[in-house]
């Protein structure tokens, strides 16, 4: 059976984040390279990529990630509803994941989608839905799923579930995945002090569960998690003894480089205990 590694690719990485519907085309197509490599040297990829500003900013203006709202609360949102919201919503992720199914096509990739709010529900890590089709995945077959709004039981109704939450189901139940690389936009790794504030030796190469490190995030424009997310989904899959980087995809060398197990600039990080797969 040949190796398998997961890939999310930060919506802040592969779209412009404040400018509504902005891809990052090169940035995209350069990562995409580095799959057709993985591809050549034997190790079939899983790709998760997020939203950036095709999902984030119209999800926070109509509160999705909250779920059903009261009609009291729903009325003080914009001018759609929050049904209309969810569609539009969900048409943004797809022309997103056009742009990537057709950065990887080009370069004969064969790859297949599987937008999530089609096979899952609920959100967190443990989300519900089949991941028969990543499991029986052919040889040599990119598989590629995104952040979404799903449906959820009861009055919540949907959610927003994070591309974060999908790497972390899918890295441990897919068989023979050996490596989960986070590759983020505009930082090397997990960073010990803020960004604007952070020189080269802030990166924390090796992170640990006691580390203190800066979780602050865009919760201005972010309805996911951001980094802290990645940290919490990261350290449960990494117990599987699975190896978890972030680098910097910004430089996606790097992202090859974390794909082959090869040492890098970034953040490894070492789980406090492991459990087998
Ligand atoms: C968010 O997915 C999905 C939507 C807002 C629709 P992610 O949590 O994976 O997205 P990024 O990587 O933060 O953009």
């Amino acid at each position: 059976m040949r190796e398998r590694v997961v890939i999310k690719w930060g919506g802040g990485l592969i779209t412009k984040k404040d400018v509504l519907k902005q891809p990052r085309l090169d940035v995209i197509g350069s990562l995409a390279d580095q799959i057709l490599e993985c591809n050549l040297l034997g190790i079939d990829v899983i790709l998760v990529h997020g939203a950036g500003s095709f999902g984030h900013l119209k999800a926070k203006e109509y509160r999705l990630a909250e779920g059903r709202l009261n009609p009291s609360d729903s009325s003080t949102l914009g001018p759609m509803t929050q049904d209309e919201a969810i569609v539009e919503v969900r048409k943004d992720m797809l022309e997103l994941n056009k742009h990537i199914m057709e950065a990887l096509t080009k370069r004969d990739i064969s790859a297949v989608s599987l937008p999530p709010h089609q096979w899952a529900n609920e959100t967190g890590a443990d989300f519900k839905g089949s991941l028969e089709h990543f499991i029986h995945a052919p040889k040599g077959i990119t598989m590629v799923t995104f952040g979404d709004v799903v449906s959820c039981e009861g009055d919540k109704e949907f959610g927003i579930l994070s591309g974060d939450d999908l790497v972390a189901r899918i890295a441990v139940e897919v068989p023979h995945v050996k490596r989960l690389i986070f590759a983020i936009g505009g930082v090397d790794g997990v960073l010990a002090v803020p960004p604007m504030q952070a020189g080269p030796d802030d990166l924390i190469e090796v992170l640990t569960t006691e580390h203190v490190f800066d979780g602050e995030h865009e919760s201005a424009i972010d309805v996911t998690g951001g980094i802290g997310l990645k940290v919490d989904r990261g350290f449960y899959v990494a117990e599987y003894g699975i190896d978890v980087t972030m680098v910097n995809g910004g430089h996606p060398s790097r992202v090859l480089d974390a794909c082959l197990g090869r040492v890098v600039r970034g953040t490894k990080l070492h789980p406090s205990s492991s459990i087998s797969k």
